[in-house]
């Protein structure tokens, strides 16, 4: 869209997948590439909205002119998206968090000279950011979530989508099926995405530039 239908709206985006660390050099981690998050950001730019993404970890590059601030770990994460969410119209998190991170760090390497023949890691929960600011949301704000599921039955994938968003309480929830050769990593995407209710308000496959646009066509 050449159109500047967004112009001056103040859109946040995540992207990217969350690094939980277990020491100086190793972190438990997940396959997202951030791409449909940038891609996010690069519609909304185009469309005249004031962009700023958090990125974790990407796999691709952000054009420069797009506002970015680096993460690492879905806390880092959850920090600096409750930072920036009071000045933002609209909040997308399409980035991949982790649900759990190890309990402790440590300070200098895991060694198995030192661990031996099994290593049980102690995870705890991270902290659910898109539930946390659908429930702070102000009034006016709008906030779309990601669900990346596995399922391959349709009707099974749609009702886990609609467990989902009335978990989460946002507006839109976007579901797309991730795994094998969809999804995570690819050039292209195909969603479903529904509103509050549960009711699918669109369905898109395509690059995931198009899907992006379709899905900030919901911002009225
Ligand atoms: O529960 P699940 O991880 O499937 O939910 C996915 C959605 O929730 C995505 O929008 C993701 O960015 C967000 N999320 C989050 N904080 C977490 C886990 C997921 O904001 N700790």
């Amino acid at each position: 869209s050449a159109v500047a239908d967004l112009a001056g709206r103040r859109v946040l985006i995540s992207a990217g997948g969350t690094r939980e660390p277990l020491d100086p050099v190793r972190f438990l981690g997940n396959r997202s590439s951030g791409k449909q998050g940038v891609a996010l950001a690069q519609a909304a730019l185009a469309r005249g909205a004031l962009v700023t993404l958090v990125a974790a970890n990407l796999e691709v590059a952000v054009p420069t002119s797009i506002t970015t601030v680096l993460v690492g770990s879905a806390l880092e994460m959850h920090e600096a998206m409750t930072r920036a969410a009071g000045t933002a119209d609209v909040i997308i998190m399409a980035a991949a968090v982790a649900d759990y991170r190890p309990r402790s760090v440590q300070v200098g390497k895991i060694k198995k000279e030192d661990v031996g023949d099994t290593l049980t890691l102690e995870l705890v929960k991270n902290p659910d950011i898109l539930a946390e600011l659908s429930t702070a949301s102000r009034p006016g704000q709008l906030i779309i979530g990601f669900a990346a599921e596995t399922e391959t039955d349709a009707d099974r994938l749609l009702a886990l989508g609609r467990d989902k968003i009335t978990r989460k309480g946002c507006d839109y929830l976007v579901v797309n099926r991730v795994g094998q050769d969809a999804g995570f990593g690819t050039e292209r995407n195909t969603v479903t995405v529904l509103d509050r209710h549960g009711v699918i308000v669109n369905e898109v496959s395509g690059s995931k530039m198009s899907v992006a646009n379709c899905i900030l066509d919901l911002i009225g």
